[in-house]
C-alpha cells in the first residue's frame, strides 16, 4: 500500500504565462512565490508553492502528492513498476524545479500525470495574497476518469486513499481527515478537471462570487453548498479553460473506523443543497 499525506501541488502547462500569472495574481489571489525560466510558482499557504504555470502544453498537467519517506517512495517506485507503470525518478535538477528533496513521476491508469514526491518544502513566509480572496490554502484536486471503478481501486487498492462518499459512481476520497482530497470525475481524456483553494468563510465566497462576474469571469457552478462535504462552493475559469474552486467549511473526519461512505445521485442534487446546477459542458473542453 502506498501512503500518501497529502496533495501538495499542481503543475500546468500554458502557452501564455504572463496571462496565467495575471489571472492567479488578480482573479485567484494567489501570491507570486518565485520565478524560474520558463516558470511561475504561486503560493497558497504556508507550503513554498501549490501551484506552477510554466511555458507548455496546456494539457501538460500533473498533481503532486506527498509520500512519507524515502523508504515509502522506492516502494512505491517498485508497486509502480510491477504493475506496469513507466516510473521516472526525479533528476536533482527537476527536484529543485519542485523545491522536494526526491520524486518519481508516472501515469495513474487514467492517463493523469501524478508526481509523488518526498518532503515539499514549507516556508516560514505567511501567505499574502495581493487581492483578498481570503484564501487559507490548497486543499483538493478533480482528476478526469473514464473508468471510475479502475481508478476508485488505484487510489483505495493501491494507495490509500479512501473514500469519502460517492455522487453517482464517482468517488470522493480522501489520504488524512479532510473530506476529500482527490474527486474523480467522469471525462474521456485525462486531466486536472479542478482545483479546490479553501477559503474562509460565507463572505469570501460571496465577494469572490461577485467579484469574478465584475471581471468577466465564467462562473460555472455556484455559489451552492455541497451536501457531500457540507462545504460552501464557487466555481469558475481560469486560464486555458481549467476550472477553479473556492471552498469552505469541508467537514473533516476523525472517527476513521467508523465512517461509511454514502451515495448521492450525479445530478443536480448530489452536487448542490441549495439548487445551484453544475454546468456540467463547461468544466471541461
Ligand atoms: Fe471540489
Amino acid at each position: 500500500m502506498i501512503e500518501l499525506k497529502d496533495v501538495v501541488y499542481c503543475r500546468l502547462g500554458t502557452t501564455d504565462l504572463e496571462g496565467a500569472k495575471w489571472y492567479a495574481v488578480n482573479i485567484l489571489g494567489l501570491e507570486i512565490a518565485g520565478y524560474r525560466p520558463g516558470a511561475i510558482y504561486f503560493k497558497s499557504d504556508d507550503r513554498q508553492h501549490t501551484l506552477c504555470y510554466f511555458e507548455g502544453n496546456p494539457e501538460d498537467q500533473t498533481t503532486g502528492f506527498e509520500i512519507g519517506s524515502a523508504d515509502d517512495l522506492n516502494r512505491a517506485g517498485a508497486t509502480l513498476d510491477k504493475l506496469g507503470h513507466a516510473v521516472h525518478y526525479g533528476s536533482r535538477e527537476e527536484c529543485e524545479l519542485r523545491h522536494v528533496a526526491a520524486f518519481i513521476g508516472f501515469k495513474d491508469p487514467m492517463g493523469n500525470q501524478i508526481e509523488f514526491v518526498l518532503r515539499p518544502d514549507t516556508t516560514a513566509k505567511a501567505y499574502h495574497g495581493t487581492r483578498d480572496a481570503g484564501i487559507t490554502g490548497f486543499s483538493h484536486v478533480g482528476l478526469c476518469s473514464n473508468d471510475l471503478e479502475r481508478d476508485e481501486k488505484f487510489w483505495t487498492q493501491v494507495c490509500n486513499a479512501r473514500v469519502s462518499d460517492r455522487i453517482g459512481d464517482a468517488p470522493l476520497m480522501r489520504l488524512g481527515t479532510i473530506h476529500h482530497s482527490i474527486a474523480l470525475f467522469p471525462f474521456h481524456k485525462p486531466g486536472i478537471q479542478h482545483i479546490n483553494h479553501q477559503v474562509g468563510g460565507t463572505d469570501d465566497i460571496q465577494r469572490s462570487f461577485n467579484f469574478v462576474r465584475e471581471n468577466q469571469v465564467n462562473v460555472t457552478f455556484g455559489p451552492g453548498r455541497h451536501p457531500t462535504s457540507s462545504a460552501e462552493f464557487l466555481y469558475f475559469t481560469g486560464p486555458e479553460g481549467m476550472t477553479f474552486e473556492y471552498s469552505s467549511g469541508v467537514v473533516e473526519i476523525h472517527d476513521e473506523p467508523l465512517w461509511r461512505d454514502r451515495q448521492f445521485h450525479f445530478e443536480p442534487k448530489g452536487f448542490c443543497k441549495w439548487g445551484s446546477a453544475p454546468n456540467i459542458a463547461a468544466f471541461k473542453d
